[in-house]
């Protein structure tokens, strides 16, 4: 088995990581870095519970190796929080009751801020395209979609 060393940027902080040739950026996440909040539903590219932004952009983590990160930034949800301040879509999708148990949350959550951050206003059709890859089982959307909403509302009080 071949180890690479990778350098990457993880949450705002510089990490090295020894990784086997086949790791997943998932599991490098997980069981390397102990960043469990990452979740595991299929490893197949298909759920979207595993959901992460390399480079500002969301991807599936379980469909990336960790090699092709060398020298890249990754965020995780346990990235959203800032000096104990929950994110905006944390916050909205609590209080919109978009949690029931909570698997595909993370994703959600990293997939919304990605939407936030490149459509600040983002009509209800965007909201859904953008979370057309992660799977709910449970709450049926609407909830998800609202606390969206909500948050980019007041991510723009905010800034305006
Ligand atoms: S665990 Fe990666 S898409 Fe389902
Ligand atoms: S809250 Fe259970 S899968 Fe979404």
């Amino acid at each position: 088995m071949t180890i690479h060393r990778i350098s990457l940027t993880i949450n705002g902080e510089y990490e090295q990581v020894d990784v086997p040739s086949e790791m997943t950026l998932l599991q490098m996440l997980r069981d390397k870095l102990a960043l469990t909040g990452t979740k595991n539903g299929c490893n197949a590219g298909e759920c979207g519970s595993c959901t992460v932004l390399l480079n500002n952009e969301p991807v599936n983590s379980c469909m990336v190796l960790a090699v092709e990160c060398q020298g890249g930034s990754i965020m995780t949800v346990e990235g959203l929080a800032q000096d104990g301040v929950l994110d905006p879509v944390q916050q909205t999708i609590m209080e919109h009751g978009g949690v029931q148990c909570g698997y595909c949350t993370p994703g959600i959550l990293i997939s919304a801020r990605a939407l936030l951050d490149r459509s600040p206003d983002p009509s209800e059709e965007d909201i859904r395209e953008a979370l057309v890859g992660n799977l709910c089982r449970c709450t049926g959307y609407l909830r998800i979609v609202d606390s969206v909403k909500d948050a980019a509302s007041r991510q723009l009080a905010l800034t305006n």
